[in-house]
């Protein structure tokens, strides 16, 4: 696991793109599975940004959502497809049959699932998978106490998300109680996990995640199992991290295998 600080919420957003930028530069059809909230936007921002100014190019890229509310079409406002193509989708060259989504109202929802974990596989895997951390901790929509084997399935919302969205909505029948949501265990099985996470509010749930045990009742301490994950968070989310400098010389020293080391003084003991 890789905790990468920056200084802000904006250099944490220009972080994540620079990321991507690399691996595209490396794989033009790049798999890259994406997740909506407030965290990820200034990421899709700057993903804008590189488009135009021609530094990516998406006519090759595919693109998978994490989750999705059961209930809703996707021209919903309250969809995450509608969130997907009104922060990002809209705005850049990705073709739409390289979109490929959690249905809100499948005919079959096992095997919707079944059949989405397929074509992740179909289509080489997930290289690079956005995600965000919840304040307890959730991973998607992996609640505390989610499987960390779990598999792409049927999640019933906490009371907190079903009443957090009831302004959302004219009538409370509509307010989605249920989502489908990509596993722990699938999100574990990407090739790169990119966790975004920023501000005071998140600095507790992020040192449990990175430097609590591995727990069901902290599903995003479930990525120190992943084989390449990497959180960029800024100063605020990791202030309660106990081995910042040290991840701060590491991120620091990391390209330099054939040069001298940078020594920095340690900043949060003494
Ligand atoms: P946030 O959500 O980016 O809106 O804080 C993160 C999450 O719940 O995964």
């Amino acid at each position: 696991m890789e905790v990468i600080i920056k200084k802000d919420y904006d250099e944490v957003c220009s972080e994540s793109a620079a990321i991507i930028e690399k691996a595209w530069r490396q794989k033009k059809n790049l798999v890259l599975g994406f997740a909506t909230g407030k965290t990820p936007l200034g990421l899709y921002e700057n993903l804008i940004g590189l488009y135009r100014q021609g530094r990516i190019d998406f006519a090759e890229v595919a693109a998978f959502n994490l989750d999705e509310y059961v209930g809703l079409e996707e021209s919903h406002p309250q969809s995450f497809a509608h969130y997907m193509d009104h922060h990002l989708f809209r705005y850049i060259n990705i073709k739409r049959e390289n979109i490929f989504r959690l249905s809100g109202r499948p005919a079959d929802i096992d095997e919707h699932c079944r059949a989405y974990e397929r074509k992740t596989r179909d289509s080489g895997g997930i290289d690079i998978q956005i995600l965000g951390i919840g304040k307890n901790g959730h991973l998607a929509f992996n609640e505390p106490g989610s499987s960390l084997s779990s598999r792409t399935r049927l999640k019933i919302l906490t009371q907190e998300t079903v009443l957090a969205n009831r302004p959302f909505f004219q009538d409370e029948k509509e307010v989605p109680r249920f989502c489908l949501t990509m596993g722990i265990g699938t999100i574990l099985e990407t090739k790169m996990a990119l966790l975004l996470a920023s501000g005071k509010d998140k600095a507790e749930i992020t040192a449990r995640a990175v430097e609590g045990p591995v727990t069901a009742s902290v599903p995003a301490s479930a990525l120190q199992l992943h084989a390449r994950a990497k959180f960029v968070i800024d100063e605020a989310a990791a202030s309660g991290l106990a081995n910042r400098d040290y991840y701060r010389w590491a991120y620091e020293n990391k390209d330099r295998t054939l040069e001298p080391l940078k020594i920095t003084p340690l900043k949060t003991k003494g």
